[in-house]
């Protein structure tokens, strides 16, 4: 019989310091009124300076595996979702590895932005379904405060540091049971950091320009994002057999209010079905669905046997949506 593989354990971590509307008030020309009603983020949480994703994502996965019951040692595969490493190499899931003791695990990292941690998840449940491992350590992690132009209002008040991570393993019933994910090249440039690359290595002329900086065209991605993640929902429980009906929750990805209720409006999806947490996360990309996921489980709004749809989009242009039964 086909092998099955679902979520064993999830737990997440933000940074202490909180950035609100307010105190970005003090440092741009923008307002807490502006920010709310377009975006619905009130607060975002903001790492130290010296702090690396891997050091974000220690407290997550070390939570992710004690709710599993698992001992990092049972690791055997640590994949990390990141487009924020702590260094262009090694790969930011060896720095994981070693901080949380995982000695047995296989370690890469997977660059899918906003999108990382449903890319990251569908991974892993290949692994575990085709028998190569059985418990995989999905961490998606984003400290993009260290690529914020904190001098551009457009995209400064949008997003905040966060990681979340999962184990997967084999489950006897549930789990994972559809999956859509897509890719679409022709927008690669609407939304990235430019300069750090073998493209536009650093230099003097790179840091004056702040091509080290995340740059956006906002419109257009939120336009391609509500299309994006509405098809890829609709195809994954076509795929799965199940009815938008018998969904109890949809876990969006947490980047614009607009943009989760255009999806919603898209789908039909009546408002309490949808989860919503970046009023005081902001969009903390790679992490975004698996701090949703936790606070919905938390809340009582995901009980044992729903059925669950998690949507994403990110930079690349990358997208993904992810039918379980909790
Ligand atoms: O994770 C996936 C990637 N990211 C996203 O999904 C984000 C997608 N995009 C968005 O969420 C929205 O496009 C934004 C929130 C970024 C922008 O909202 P918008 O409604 O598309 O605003 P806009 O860019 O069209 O700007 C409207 C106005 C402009 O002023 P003018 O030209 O009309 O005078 C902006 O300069 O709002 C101005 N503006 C601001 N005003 C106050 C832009 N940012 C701010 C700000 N505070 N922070």
């Amino acid at each position: 019989m086909t092998k099955r593989a679902g979520i064993t354990g999830i737990g997440f971590h933000v940074p202490e310091k909180v950035l609100t509307n307010h105190d970005l008030e003090k440092m741009i020309d923008t307002s807490d009124e502006w920010i709310r009603t377009r975006t619905g983020i009130a607060e975002r949480h903001i790492a130290e300076k010296g702090t690396g994703t891997s050091d974000l994502s220690v407290k997550a996965a070390q939570a992710a595996l004690q709710n599993a019951g698992i001992r990092p040692e049972a690791v055997d595969l640590l994949i990390m979702a990141t487009t924020t490493p702590d260094m262009l190499l090694p790969s930011t899931a060896c720095f994981l590895q070693e901080k949380i003791g995982a000695t047995n695990a296989v370690c890469f990292d997977l660059a899918a932005a906003c999108a990382g941690f449903v890319y990251a998840l569908v991974t892993a449940e290949q692994f575990v379904k085709n028998g190569t491992y059985k418990t995989v350590l999905v961490v998606g992690a984003d400290l993009i405060s260290s690529f914020i132009d904190w001098t551009d209002r457009a995209t400064c008040v949008l997003f905040g540091d966060g990681a979340g991570a999962v184990v997967v393993q084999e489950v006897e019933r549930g789990g994972i049971l559809a999956s859509v994910l897509g890719s679409d090249g022709r927008y690669a440039e609407l939304l990235k950091i430019c300069a750090g690359g073998s493209r536009f290595p650093a230099s003097a002329e790179t840091v004056k320009s702040k091509s080290h900086t995340l740059q956006m065209s906002g419109s257009e991605v939120f336009k391609l994002a509500v299309r994006g993640m509405s098809d890829a929902v609709t195809e994954a429980l076509a795929k799965a057999g199940v009815g938008p009906e018998e969904v109890a929750c949809l876990i969006p990805h947490q980047a614009n209010q607009r943009i989760i209720d255009a999806v919603a409006g898209r789908l039909k999806f009546p408002k309490e079905k949808v989860f919503v947490n970046l009023q005081k996360y902001g969009n903390t990309s790679a992490a975004s669905c698996v701090i949703a996921l936790y606070e919905a489980v938390q809340e009582g709004r995901i009980k044992k046997k729903d059925k669950v749809v998690m949507a994403t989009f990110g930079s690349g242009l990358v997208w993904g949506a992810v039918v379980m039964e909790w």
